[in-house]
């Protein structure tokens, strides 16, 4: 959770690209991976590819910190389109027009896709669900789960639930929200969450699959932050803390057979 390339997108970042090299979408050598992220999928694609010997390109918000910027480069990845993005484009406008200019660039891509590509929810379901699902052995008696998560893709979301569902479990599905944003009418609001409800509907969220929503102000999602830093001496991130203040919420709900389940997704020093 404190290293940049052990969050649940750095899960689905080595999937993808394991997935891609196994059907030849990818050959070593060859192709150039890219993507539109300055995020924890960015970050868990520098560093595959840095592992894999794959060069990776990424177009990235110049809104994001300098220090993610740099961190990305350090960990081999390519910065993109930095004097379009001045003018105004935005990187999913330097992706498309690196993947149009392919060949002029000299370039094989196989663009990673996160949003659209089928393969970010097979890496939950497939991978991080069942790494779950172990770690439950803990819990012999368990029958039920609230499973708390907030949706930017939607996939941990989508591929954890139905993971666990097809384990046998019954999962409370529970879709955490900033205050204000209604990313099932596409309503987004400027929020402190970064990473969830990110001005498009989470295309790959099964909406089904969804039982609650609840929302979380700033004020609830920073007081969770101090609550977990003291008492577990982890600074978690403001999605994690969303999700830390909702299962405190909701604590109140569980047995010996009832547990909640939500996720760490990574640190919060980027976001200070
Ligand atoms: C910190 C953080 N929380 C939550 C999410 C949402 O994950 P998903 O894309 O699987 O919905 C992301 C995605 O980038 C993230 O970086």
């Amino acid at each position: 959770m404190n290293i940049p390339g052990s969050s649940h997108k750095a899960r689905a970042a080595r999937y993808i690209l394991d997935r891609a090299l196994a059907e030849g979408k990818i050959i070593p050598g060859q192709t150039t991976v890219i993507e539109k992220t300055g995020g924890n999928f960015g970050f868990g694609l520098a560093l595959a590819c840095a592992d894999l010997h794959i060069p990776v390109e990424l177009a990235v918000g110049l809104s994001f910190s300098a220090v993610k910027r740099r961190c990305l480069e350090l960990f081999g990845a390519s910065l993109i389109g930095i004097d379009a993005l001045k003018q105004g484009s935005t990187p999913r406008e330097v992706v498309e027009w690196h993947l149009a200019n392919a060949r002029g660039l000299g370039k094989s891509y196989f663009y990673t896709d996160q949003f659209n590509n089928p393969a970010n929810v097979l890496a939950h379901e497939i991978e991080t669900g069942p790494e779950i699902i172990d770690q439950l052995e803990a819990w012999p008696e368990l029958e039920e789960i609230s499973f708390v998560g907030c949706a930017g893709t939607g996939a941990h979301l989508t591929g954890i639930t139905r993971a666990l569902r097809g384990d046998g479990y019954r999962v409370n599905a529970i879709l955490v929200e900033p205050a204000g944003c209604d990313s099932k009418s596409g309503i987004f609001v400027s929020h402190k969450l970064e990473g969830c409800a990110v001005g498009v509907k989470p295309p790959v969220l099964d909406w089904e699959l969804i039982d609650e929503t609840i929302h979380v102000d700033e004020s609830a999602m920073l007081y969770a932050q101090r609550q977990f830093a003291t008492k577990h001496g982890f600074f978690i991130g403001n999605t994690s803390a969303a999700c830390a203040s909702v299962a405190a919420s909701i604590q109140s709900r569980t047995s010996r057979h009832h547990k909640i389940l939500t996720i760490a997704y990574d640190h919060g020093l980027w976001y200070v």
